[in-house]
């Protein structure tokens, strides 16, 4: 799939302010630092078109970016992040759930996981979380250029055998960098296959 144009929507905190013109939506979301707004800017081609840092905690709404036209990449803040207090925690668990169990245009959410590290509890309840509400979603790895490829052979594998002590069969399972683009054509390629 070939991305024309992608432009900055709209930031919302609650999903009933979001977009209401029904085209098809696809979020990213994982643990703070995971990589998901470098992975909206490496499919996008922008640079700085999601904001990214170095330290996590950067997304704090949902972010809406519009492409070709047609459909939205969704930026959501990252979960797991210990220096946020339990309260702000607490509110902002709340409206990405809700968001994620209500919004009708959502086509696939994205769970980014980091390639350099064991399988870890909070993403596995997340997705089993996914599981139970039947939220489609697809597992996608970070930062593959930070390791070698028989470390990621070896990570991908463990990650699998966790997956199916609670899963039947594996959700769509993807592997990406956004500093080398690795991966980019796979992804739109599903996401156009979705639409
Ligand atoms: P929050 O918005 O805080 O939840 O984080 P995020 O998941 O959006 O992460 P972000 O895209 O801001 O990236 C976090 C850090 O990881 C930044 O310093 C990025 O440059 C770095 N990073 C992201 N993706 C990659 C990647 O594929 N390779 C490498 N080497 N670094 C990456
Ligand atoms: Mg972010």
């Amino acid at each position: 799939m070939l991305i024309k144009t992608a432009s900055f929507e709209i930031s919302n905190t609650d999903h009933r302010l979001c977009p209401k013109d029904g085209r098809p939506e696809f979020a990213f979301i994982g643990r703070s630092n995971v990589g998901k707004s470098s992975l909206i800017n490496m499919l996008t081609n922008h640079k700085k078109l999601a904001k990214t840092s170095s330290t996590p905690g950067k997304t704090q709404l949902i972010n809406h970016f519009l492409i070709n036209e047609q459909w939205y990449l969704v930026d959501l803040p990252g979960y797991g992040y210990a220096k946020v207090s339990k309260k702000a925690r607490g509110k902002f668990e709340q409206f990405i759930s809700s968001y994620l169990l209500e919004r009708e245009s959502l086509v696939n959410t994205f769970v980014l996981l980091d390639s350099r590290l064991a399988p870890q509890k909070i993403d596995l309840e997340f997705m089993n979380w996914c599981g139970e509400k039947e939220i489609p979603f697809s597992m996608v790895f970070t930062k593959i250029d930070k390791l070698s490829s028989s470390q990621l052979q070896k990570n991908l594998a463990t990650y699998k055998r966790e997956m199916l002590k609670y899963w039947a069969e594996l959700p769509p399972v993807f592997t990406t960098s956004s500093e080398s683009k690795f991966g980019r054509e796979k992804l739109l390629n599903y996401i156009d296959s979705l639409m």
